[in-house]
């Protein structure tokens, strides 16, 4: 994978613990979620619906997509509660320079 297919999420300075927000990647909204000091990121689609999982809950390595409820396991984006069933696409993410960047994995 070539640099020019990773793009920058942001410095890691103003991605704190808690953070949330959205790349493009080659057209892709992207999650990149900060849990517990480790970068996550992840397709900002719920696998249920086709909802946005930006905003949604995270506690215990897994985010909780807001319209019916469905968690997804940060480190594998497995459904880990109904109703959804299929995992959400993973990305890489890596930190240089004191920044974040995304990739396909
Ligand atoms: S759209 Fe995410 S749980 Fe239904």
């Amino acid at each position: 994978m070539s640099d020019s297919q990773r793009v920058l999420a942001g410095p890691t300075t103003e991605m704190p613990e808690g953070h949330q927000s959205t790349v493009d990647l080659n057209g892709v909204s992207v999650l990149v979620v900060n849990f517990e000091g480790t970068y996550y990121a992840l397709r900002n689609n719920c696998t249920h619906k086709d909802y946005p999982l930006l905003g949604g809950d995270v506690s215990m390595g897994r985010i909780t997509c807001e319209k019916h409820g469905a968690k997804f396991e940060l480190a594998t984006g497995k459904a880990r509660t109904l109703p959804a069933v299929k995992p959400v696409k993973l990305y890489r993410t890596e930190i240089e320079d004191g920044a974040v960047y995304v990739s396909e994995l």
